[in-house]
């Protein structure tokens, strides 16, 4: 079919691309507007590796049409924090405490993390577990994972106004 101008906003800035309606949303984010934080792991909604926000709240981008995300605003891995800048909190804790080896799984993990802290500042472990049961990591065995997001919560309500 014939390709589609989409207009998103993805990290606060708008984007303009074209895509089949075929297409998904991570190969258009990677691929046409070559954001390519976001991962592509099993393709059909199982690794959380392309998890982003939108409009707030978390998809697998493997699993949603560009065209779906027509007029939504989007945040990726990219706008968690500038490119030249400190890392966001999560960035920091996941790096402090060793929460990634490879790395692949890493991106959907954070917009994951982002919005459970988002929803509770100070989650229990069973809570931290529960909400990230969607994301697969096969490097870390999760140990420091769950403590990654422990601390990317006390950075985060340190931080707080
Ligand atoms: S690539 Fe989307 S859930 Fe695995
Ligand atoms: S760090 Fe390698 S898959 Fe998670």
């Amino acid at each position: 079919m014939a390709p589609r101008e989409i207009v998103v906003r993805v990290n606060g800035e708008e984007y303009r691309g074209s895509a089949e309606p075929r297409v998904t949303l991570v190969d258009f984010l990677r691929d046409e507007l070559g954001l390519t934080g976001t991962h592509v792991g099993c393709e059909h909604g199982v690794c959380g590796a392309c998890t982003i926000l939108m409009d707030g709240r978390t998809v697998r981008s493997c699993l949603m049409l560009a065209v779906q995300a027509e007029g939504h605003e989007l945040r990726t891995v990219e706008g968690l924090a500038p490119a030249d800048g400190p890392l966001h909190p999560i960035q920091e804790a996941f790096s402090e405490k060793h929460g990634l080896q490879c790395g692949f799984c890493t991106p959907g993990f954070l917009m994951t993390v982002e919005e459970l802290l988002r929803d509770d500042p100070d989650p229990s472990e069973e809570t931290i577990r529960s909400r990230l049961s969607g994301n697969i990591c096969r490097c870390t065995g999760y140990q420091n994972i769950v403590e990654a997001v422990r601390y990317a919560a006390e950075l985060t309500r340190e931080a707080a106004p």
